[in-house]
């Protein structure tokens, strides 16, 4: 969907009852790039989400280019029928690539290279003004901006302060402690909070078809992201079609001879 076609924020799919899904799919590319090679294909895998009922597609291009590439991003960004989602690090380098390929929507994270995944939310206090301007010139160019914080009420204020148009709370706390109340008390006052100050209210990291129920049913919550957990059931669930589909090519061959 090309930039001309952006909705503004307030014409995103927003029943009450329907929380949207964005489908995280940097670890197709993860997949991929364990071969360095074109398989498999992120792009074919949104074009599969979207036609599932995914509601916008979520990639994250990391500095270190580890799983999507920038190549994938300028695909996506001209083949994405619903709402392409692009994560990114507070850089001008990130910065740019954004104001150049305007994805709907992009969502500022926090990044460190050595990390595994994101492993926390933003600091939006410790460099104010940086954060700012990036916010600034990605409103100025229509682009829907969301802060991946933790479910903190400062945090939250902040963002608002800052200009951005949503915020994105950090469930890994909760995923990871699924039994614990607190963690996931946070996310309802943090979300709450968002809402009542005028944030639009997303969430994800960690989630999962058994820890979800729970933060889907935080009535502020409009968007989660998802990828690792639906992506790894993906492979679990898919395996006996791909032995299936594999077995009947064997088998055809091996009725030749
Ligand atoms: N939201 C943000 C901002 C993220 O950085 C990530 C992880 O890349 C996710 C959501 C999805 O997390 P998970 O892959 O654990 O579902």
């Amino acid at each position: 969907m090309s930039s001309e076609g952006n909705p503004p924020s307030g014409t995103l799919p927003r029943a009450p009852r329907h929380q949207r899904l964005y489908v995280n799919i940097d670890h197709v590319a993860t997949l991929r790039q364990a071969r360095r090679g074109a398989f498999p294909d992120p792009v074919q895998a949104a074009r599969w989400c979207e036609d599932a009922g995914a509601d916008g597609i979520t990639v994250h291009l990391r500095e270190d280019r580890r799983h999507i590439q920038d190549a994938d991003v300028e695909t996506l960004s001209g083949t994405v029928r619903s709402y392409l989602n692009l994560e990114i690090a507070c850089t001008d380098e990130m910065l740019a690539i954004a104001l150049r390929l305007k994805p709907q929507q992009v969502t500022i994270v926090p990044e460190r290279r050595e990390e595994v995944t994101t492993e926390g939310g933003l600091d939006v206090q410790r460099d104010p003004v940086q954060l700012r301007r990036t916010i600034d010139a990605l409103n100025a160019a229509g682009i829907r901006t969301a802060l991946f914080i933790d479910a903190d009420m400062t945090a939250v204020r902040v963002s608002h302060e800052l200009g951005a148009a949503a915020i994105e709370l950090h469930t890994g706390r909760y995923a990871h402690h699924a039994f614990d109340r607190a963690p996931l008390q946070s996310l309802i006052d943090a979300a709450h909070e968002g809402a009542r100050i005028g944030l639009a209210v997303h969430a994800g990291h960690g989630l999962s078809v058994s820890n979800v129920a729970a933060v889907a049913a935080i009535e502020p919550i409009e968007e989660l992201n998802i990828g690792h957990a639906l992506i790894g059931r993906s492979i679990l669930i898919g395996i006996s079609g791909a032995i299936h589909e594999l077995r009947a090519v064997m088998s055809a061959a091996r009725s030749t001879i």
